[in-house]
């Protein structure tokens, strides 16, 4: 799985990772591929810098990126408490109602939701760029649109390339002409927040749309077959989310919620902005409907709707209701099975992927070329 953009970052698989989790990131690297820690979740500097060091000791050398998600649009000055008293009563109440409803236990005295809305303030993406330009990563992936203009030559002064997510090729030439290195084709089936274009029609937009530009492709994504067929759409890689979160080297925190994206088909998932206010594809659960219910207050745009389930979601994280428990996945969350380790997964892929260029072969006629 060798690309001109693989060899060019001297990995053996134009395979990229992404994960909130830095043994995965490691392990992926380590594998041959290419490990993309997800920061968004670390508002303490500290915390980063502790997890950086880590993924340096066990990565052997190999290179390693870093995901932010800052905005494209700078608010100043809005803090959490602002973003706070905006919310409307009603939608608390709706929340407060949809637990009892449930019998969602409270959060101990004193325990805070590990999943607030700072991350995605430009300020935290900027706090944790102070930290990571300090290590040797090699790429900048931005989950929000392009990165300012002065992050981005920051990040090319420090020999990193900057990537950025795009759900349509008008998003892809906006990063073009931001002067980013990496476009990352993101269609409808992935995990996460994600545009309406799947991947079968996006990833050929966006390759004609920012040619010389490499492209990885991403959404839907687990097999090696997928990946042959990323190729053949003209990417010069695969960008891979959701089937890290039921490795063995993951850390998700509750067990049933791995059992649950185990035993779930491509069916399981909904597009909706329960979690964010943004569309956001995860396990569909009775939470996401009650939010989705025409019947119910309906969700509040971002950042107000992140602010206002946060607890909620720990809550029902760290009690495992059942009907409530869900996590960002994409549709390939029907391919994940069994857990496997990353390396697991690697030879997987490989071997898919060569039985894929084979099968291509012989369909063609060209058996032994
Ligand atoms: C649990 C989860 C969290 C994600 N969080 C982010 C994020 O913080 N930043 C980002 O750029 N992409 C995020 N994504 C999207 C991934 O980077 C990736 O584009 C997507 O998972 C690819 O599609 P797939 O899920 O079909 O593999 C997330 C995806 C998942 C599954």
């Amino acid at each position: 799985m060798q690309t001109e953009l693989s060899n060019r970052l001297g990995i053996e698989h134009a395979v990229f990772g992404f994960t909130p989790f830095p043994a995965v990131a490691a392990a992926i690297s380590r594998a041959g591929g290419f490990g993309v820690l997800g920061a968004v979740r670390y508002t303490a500097p500290d915390d980063l810098k502790r997890d950086l060091d880590w993924i340096e000791a066990h990565v052997d050398g190999m290179p390693y990126g870093l995901d932010v998600v800052m905005p494209a649009r700078k608010v100043e000055g809005v803090t959490e408490a602002d973003v706070e008293a905006m919310i409307p009563e009603g939608h608390r109440q709706f929340v407060v109602d949809t637990l009892a409803k449930y019998g969602v236990p409270e959060l101990a005295e004193g325990e805070v939701s590990g999943w607030r809305i700072t991350g995605w303030m430009e300020q935290v993406a900027r706090n944790q760029l102070d930290v990571a330009f300090d290590y040797p990563i090699r790429l900048l992936a931005n989950a929000l649109g392009s990165p300012p203009a002065d992050v981005v030559t920051r990040a090319h002064e420090h020999d990193v390339l900057v990537a950025a997510l795009a759900g349509s090729a008008r998003h892809a030439v906006k990063h073009a002409e931001a002067g980013l290195d990496i476009v990352v084709a993101q269609g409808y089936e992935a995990g996460g927040h994600t545009g309406e274009i799947a991947s079968m029609v996006l990833t050929p937009d966006v390759v004609d749309a920012v040619d010389p530009l490499p492209v990885l492709a991403a959404g839907g994504i687990g097999s090696g077959q997928q990946v042959a067929a990323a190729l053949a759409l003209g990417a010069q890689g695969v960008w891979l989310g959701s089937v890290w979160l039921t490795v063995t080297e993951a850390e998700l925190p509750s067990p049933k919620l791995i059992e649950k994206l185990l035993a779930a088909d491509s069916g399981a998932t909904v597009r909706s902005r329960a979690l964010t206010g943004k569309p956001a594809r995860q396990l569909r659960t009775e939470w996401t409907d009650a939010w989705d219910d025409p019947a119910g207050p309906g969700t509040l745009p971002m950042p107000l709707q992140g602010l206002l389930v946060a607890d909620a979601v720990s809550r029902i994280q760290k009690y495992e209701v059942d009907p409530l428990l869900g996590t960002p996945v994409g549709q390939i969350v029907g391919r994940m099975n069994s857990e496997r380790s990353v390396q697991a997964v690697f030879d997987d892929l490989t071997r898919g992927f060569e039985q894929a260029v084979d099968r291509i072969n012989r369909i063609a006629g060209r058996s032994g070329q």
